[in-house]
């Protein structure tokens, strides 16, 4: 059958792969579920995998399959698999178990090894192919009801983690009641995170560089949030006149933005950095005493956040039906960039280097 796939290593090596059909029992114990994959959603890590700045084959393969945002409907499973049934629509989580404690109680998103295993990024083939087996306890069943989303539900529970984090790390604080959020960045991690804060009740304003953010501002506002371009009114700025933020959601993929944001929390707030940045900046007027002060005296906390394992999933998943209930047809907006077919790979990463396209994903099948 065919995949897409990269050879690691090799520069923008993207190619129509031919890989051998799953089988239903490659997954021990009966817990197998064999799914057609009917769309995949394509992203910054992608492209750097293609860039060959990121990721590595299954160990014994020259090449890797990509994709880690799937959407797909189960063709079969085995004996053992309960929560899953022929024709469910349902996605897959892209982190596989290491060894650590954390990998043995389901959070394999918050690993302590130093390796780790993510389908169609690192050491394991993705989705990005006409069929895949997984096993049960990594799938999450998409309601039929949000099958037009289901391609979101891997971005999404990258955003509900992120702000799952920041609530459970400020119960250091007994209470806590973030009024005002800053989302950094406006692409579809920024525009899921503004969807979810609003769904809290939160005065959300998303900061994004573009000149003409035409439909970026249009989701921002139908969510209810406020879209600053950072070229009018720059965060610290925008923090003066609207008031410190409570809550920072860091999704640029820049690390100089990620510094800034710590300039612009309010005391007692949390700032949550969520960008993978693969370059190797340095910032040199960073006001490194001040910031230290100001952290230190209004006990500000700041907190990496990667991945998500199947609560995310489905507290992503949550968050996409709801906000579809609140903001009926917006998040489908996000949706702009569809490609039928594997056709030329290359494409696909052309098409993500625009930054008006706010989702490219592959429609693998009907
Ligand atoms: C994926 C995450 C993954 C991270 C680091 C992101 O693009 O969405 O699932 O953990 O890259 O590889
Ligand atoms: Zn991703």
């Amino acid at each position: 059958m065919k995949a897409v796939a990269v050879r690691p290593g090799i520069k923008n090596s993207a190619f129509v792969a031919d890989i051998p059909e799953p089988k239903l029992d490659d997954v021990a114990d009966g817990r197998g579920v064999l799914v057609r994959t009917l769309q995949v959603g394509i992203d910054a890590t992608d492209s750097e995998i293609n860039e060959a700045l990121y990721g590595a084959a299954p160990k014994g393969d020259d090449y890797l399959v990509l994709g880690h945002e799937v959407f797909g409907r189960v063709e079969a499973v085995g004996p053992n698999v309960t929560h899953l049934k022929v024709g469910d629509y349902c996605t897959s989580t892209v982190r596989r178990p290491g060894p650590t404690i954390y990998d043995k109680i389901g959070r394999n998103d918050i690993t302590s090894h130093h390796e780790y295993y993510e389908r169609g990024i690192n050491l394991l083939h993705g989705f990005l192919t006409e069929k895949f087996v997984d096993d049960a306890e990594f799938m999450v069943k998409v309601p039929a009801g949000l099958a037009s989303l289901g391609v979101l539900s891997e971005p999404a529970s990258v955003c509900a983690k992120a702000i799952e984090q920041a609530y459970l790390a400020q119960q250091r604080l007994q209470v806590w009641e973030p009024k005002i959020a800053f989302v950094t960045g406006a692409g579809q991690i920024g525009q899921l995170t503004t969807m979810m804060l609003r769904l809290r009740g939160l005065e959300v304003y998303t900061l994004a560089r573009t000149r003409n953010p035409g439909l970026k501002q249009e989701l921002v506002e139908a969510y209810g949030g406020h879209y600053v371009s950072t070229l009018d009114t720059p965060m610290l700025e925008l923090a003066e006149k609207v008031g410190a933020p409570d809550l920072i959601i860091e999704a640029t993929g820049s690390s100089a933005v990620a510094f800034e944001a710590m300039q612009a929390l309010n005391r007692n707030g949390a700032l949550v950095w969520t960008s993978v940045t693969g370059g190797d900046r340095k910032l040199n007027d960073f006001p490194a005493d001040k910031v230290n002060l100001e952290w230190v005296l209004g006990n500000k906390l700041l907190v990496g956040s990667v991945n998500g394992n199947r609560h995310h999933f489905a507290k992503g998943i949550a968050d996409l039906g709801l906000g579809d209930v609140m903001f009926p047809g917006v998040t489908q907006r996000i949706l702009t960039t569809p490609f039928d077919g594997f056709g030329n790979p290359q494409d696909l990463f052309t098409a993500l280097e625009d930054r008006d396209n706010l989702k490219v994903y592959v429609n693998v099948a009907e």
